[in-house]
């Protein structure tokens, strides 16, 4: 493995529908598998080193898919908690949990919140698995909090920054993403971290989630590796000729 490793790992993991209906299985089956696929690329990531790792597991916009597929997915997540809480804390992560929580049922958010809690401590890799997550509601969240700020006067427009803004948005202590792995061959961001991934790298495989392997998380980090980052400036400047 290359010694640049991403610090901030993010996964945008797309296709179980499709990889389903690839085997006339109902699209629920590709979520099935999808879950034995989040569970081996937490362990990779974790074993790799990598410091946080975001997984793009239900989006705002999903909430709008049929009842019983979503209906689905929370049990899934239910399941997936019971099972995989026990791994989480041997293996010393720290479970977290981006997006609007309150929409998520109660039994399943209760679940999710012992995990964070029990979690907490946990000095290894940061799991995150963003849920009911939206870019866009994220940043108009941080922005209420700002004029919140200014109309009680404790802060004034003009000081308004990138930085005391971005410590308005859900866990400020999670850094801007590195490298950004979107699976299933569609080339979109699907309002994922907005903020986060100004400057990330991007990564398109043409695979599907259930399809993808540890191998498959190797070369997208050693594509990152090969990368030049220049953030804006010249080669010169980052020291990179
Ligand atoms: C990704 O797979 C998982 C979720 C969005 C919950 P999809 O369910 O989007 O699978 P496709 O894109 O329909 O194949
Ligand atoms: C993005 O996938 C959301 C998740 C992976 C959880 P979608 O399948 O929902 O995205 P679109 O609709 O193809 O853009
Ligand atoms: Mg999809």
């Amino acid at each position: 493995m290359p010694d640049i490793l991403p610090v901030h790992l993010a996964i945008i993991m797309d296709g179980n529908g499709r990889w389903a209906k690839q085997r006339k299985m109902p699209r629920i089956m590709g979520h099935k598998k999808g879950v034995d696929v989040v569970n081996k690329v937490v362990r990779h990531a974790s074993a790799l080193g990598i410091r946080y790792l975001s997984l793009f597991a239900f989006s705002m916009e999903n909430w709008k898919r049929p009842g019983d597929e979503v209906s689905f997915l929370m049990r899934l997540l239910d399941e997936y908690i019971e099972k995989e809480l026990k791994t989480i804390l041997r293996e010393n992560i720290r479970f977290t949990v981006t997006g609007q929580t309150d929409l998520i049922p109660e039994s399943t958010r209760k679940k999710l919140l012992d995990a964070v809690e029990r979690s907490a401590g946990n000095t290894g890799m940061v799991l995150n698995l963003a849920l009911s997550y939206g870019g866009r509601a994220e940043i108009v969240l941080a922005a209420k909090k700002i004029a919140e700020l200014v109309a009680s006067g404790s802060l004034k427009p003009e000081d308004v920054t990138e930085e005391n803004f971005f410590s308005c948005m859900f866990h400020p202590e999670i850094p801007d993403v590195d490298l950004l792995i979107r699976t299933s061959g569609e080339l979109r961001i699907s309002n994922f971290m907005l903020w986060r991934i100004a400057y990330s790298e991007l990564f398109f495989t043409g695979k599907l989630w259930p399809d993808i392997t540890e191998q498959d998380i190797d070369e997208a980090i050693s594509d990152f590796a090969g990368r030049n980052r220049r953030f804006g400036m010249t080669d010169e400047q980052v020291g990179d000729i």
